[in-house]
């Protein structure tokens, strides 16, 4: 357990453990893992979701592929370590963590194929405690920035995780919203249930409610009448990718949020780490959109409610342009209306 009880990746007996996020919160498990490809499956099928814990996932998944060969000869181990890379870097397209963590890992292979694989695996696995350690750290300081955002007694709507289970702990617009209640505020929140994968309803919901800090769920289509009805006071949302303009990739139905927020004139933050940042993307409109499985919107998990033979869409994410967000929360402060020249500053 972490400073919020929830760990939701950990290195136990040489292996990876995360837990398993598709049951909570039913149940409580771990899955455990020692393999790349069986990090990657674990992505792919949402076992871990989440940008950031994503990021950190597939960093493990580079340091147990690293361990798990470090007996072979150097080509093959090299080799092998270029394959693992790859099988991990399409095991989702959005979230921008998982390439930035995984070429953070690439970049240590590359600068150190003078050492034996043995030595490299040990320099892996530490990188991988960094990545985890330092997403701990920069959420904390996200959330001292984005606490000062939220006034005592606010109600606070988000939608999705951007939880601890979604990051290595703490959480990014939770983690601002943890930050708040600490610093002594008393912050209440409205959690969008968020179809059709339920991050709201499963996730959010449940870790609030861990805490004791009082949350109300809502279906994705009450928040239009929440706001009109002076019942939100600000919306804190997390995020997959942010373009070089600052226009805003997160969970589908974030766009609605903002466009709702806008119209009654109510704050809408992200919560940004600066890894969330892909500068090499000039617009929104260059984000790649997943797309998954129809069962997902036709029901849930066993329970299936549409007809047979309906066509679906199923597009995981949305983006929201720069013009609707009020603010970025980054490790570094908050960029209020951003633009690409404020958001190259934080890079310097
Ligand atoms: O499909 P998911 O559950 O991985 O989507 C997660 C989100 O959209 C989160 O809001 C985002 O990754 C930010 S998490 C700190």
């Amino acid at each position: 357990m972490n400073e919020n009880n929830i760990e939701t990746l950990r290195w136990s007996n040489d292996h990876l453990e995360m837990i398993d996020q598709r049951i909570l919160p039913s149940e409580f498990s771990y899955i455990s893992y020692s393999s790349a490809k069986s990090v990657a499956d674990g992505i792919r099928s949402m076992v871990v979701r989440g940008a950031p814990a994503i990021g950190c996932a597939a960093a493990y998944g580079v340091a147990l592929e690293a361990i798990k060969t470090q007996s072979f000869n150097k080509l093959d181990f090299l080799s092998g370590m270029s394959d693992a890379c790859r099988i991990l870097l399409e095991s989702r397209p959005t979230a921008i963590n998982l390439f930035w963590a995984v070429n953070r890992m690439q970049s240590i292979i590359k600068d150190s194929q003078n050492l034996a694989p043995r030595e490299l695996a040990i320099i892996l696995l530490e990188e991988a405690h960094n990545i985890k350690a330092e997403d701990i750290k920069i959420n904390r300081m996200m959330g001292s920035f984005g606490a000062e955002l939220l006034s005592d007694g606010a109600n606070v709507l988000t939608h999705c995780n951007a939880g601890a289970l979604a990051t290595a702990g703490h959480g990014t617009a939770l983690g601002v919203i943890r930050s708040a209640v600490e610093s002594g505020k008393n912050i209440s929140v409205i959690a969008d249930e968020t179809r059709p994968f339920l991050q709201g309803a499963r996730l959010t919901a449940w870790e609030m409610v861990q805490e004791g800090i009082p949350v109300t769920l809502i279906s994705d289509n009450m928040s239009g009448h929440l706001m009109s009805h002076g019942e939100v006071d600000a919306i804190v949302v997390g995020t997959d990718r942010v373009a070089g303009n600052g226009d805003v990739a997160n969970k589908i139905g974030t766009y609605m949020v903002a466009v709702l927020a806008k119209r009654h004139n109510i704050p809408f933050y992200v919560a940004c780490p600066l890894s969330t940042i892909d500068r090499s993307i000039s617009s929104g409109a260059d984000i790649p959109i997943e797309e998954r499985p129809n069962s997902e919107v036709t029901g849930y998990q066993d329970m299936q409610w549409a007809a047979k033979g309906v066509l679906v869409r199923n597009p995981a994410f949305d983006v929201t342009p720069a013009e609707l967000v009020t603010g970025l929360i980054t490790e570094k402060g908050v960029v209020l209306s951003p633009t690409k020249e404020k958001i190259d500053l934080l890079f310097i």
